[in-house]
């Protein structure tokens, strides 16, 4: 049901999204991201990550933007040390496809971000993590919007995630 919530969540953010290109590992990484421990991924986000992302959030909108930083993405977890992602303190996004459509609807702006984030911040973070960017053509890949974002459903409550089916081992919680 994850790869569901996600198809809908990309096909309403994004009507005419193009097949994208199969991401290419991150050409100066010396060690994957799955394989580095908490130090290296600090590193790694600072140097690689910040100034990546931030160059396309700036290109989106540069005054919403212009003093974006690790806590953007990440809240109350670039404050504690712990970075856990998904983050509460970005907006939860609506897990089906009647709620979000109904959302956007009434928040132009949002339906707006919601077209940046598919075409623009999914594929580049799953770039420079070397993750395959989740694909409702084929139900495969491993980064999705439900990386950095919760789901809720109607009442608001957080629907636990699902693993992602059909992805290589890939644990989260090991390192
Ligand atoms: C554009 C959004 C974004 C920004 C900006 C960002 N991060 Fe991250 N960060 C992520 C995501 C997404 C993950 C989880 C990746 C994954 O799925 O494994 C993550 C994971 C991490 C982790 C690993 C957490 C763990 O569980 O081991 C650390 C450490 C981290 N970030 C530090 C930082 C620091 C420090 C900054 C600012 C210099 C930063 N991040 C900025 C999106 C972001
Ligand atoms: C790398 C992390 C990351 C990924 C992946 C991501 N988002 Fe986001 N998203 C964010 C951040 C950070 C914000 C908050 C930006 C801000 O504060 O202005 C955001 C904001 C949004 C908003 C605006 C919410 C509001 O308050 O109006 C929508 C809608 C949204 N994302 C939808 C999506 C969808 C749909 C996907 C998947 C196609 C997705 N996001 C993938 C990080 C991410």
């Amino acid at each position: 049901m994850n790869h569901r919530i996600a198809l809908l969540l990309v096909l309403a953010a994004c009507g005419s999204k193009s097949t994208p290109a199969a991401a290419p590992a991150a050409p100066t990484a010396p060690l994957a991201w799955k394989d580095m421990n908490h130090e290296q991924r600090h590193a790694y986000m600072k140097d690689v990550v910040m100034p990546r992302s931030k160059e396309i959030f700036v290109a989106f909108d540069a005054t919403r933007y212009a003093n974006m930083d690790c806590k953007t993405c990440h809240g109350a977890g670039a404050d504690d040390g712990s970075f856990e992602m998904p983050t509460a303190d970005i907006k939860p996004l609506p897990n089906t496809e009647e709620l979000f459509m109904a959302w956007v609807a009434k928040d132009p702006d949002a339906g707006k971000v919601a077209g940046f984030m598919s075409e623009k911040v999914e594929p580049l973070m799953g770039e420079l993590l070397g993750e395959t960017v989740f694909d409702p053509k084929t139900n495969t890949g491993e980064f999705s919007c439900m990386n950095c974002h919760q789901l809720v459903d109607a009442d608001g409550k957080v629907v636990k995630m699902e693993p992602h089916e059909g992805a290589e081992a890939h644990d989260h919680d090991a390192h």
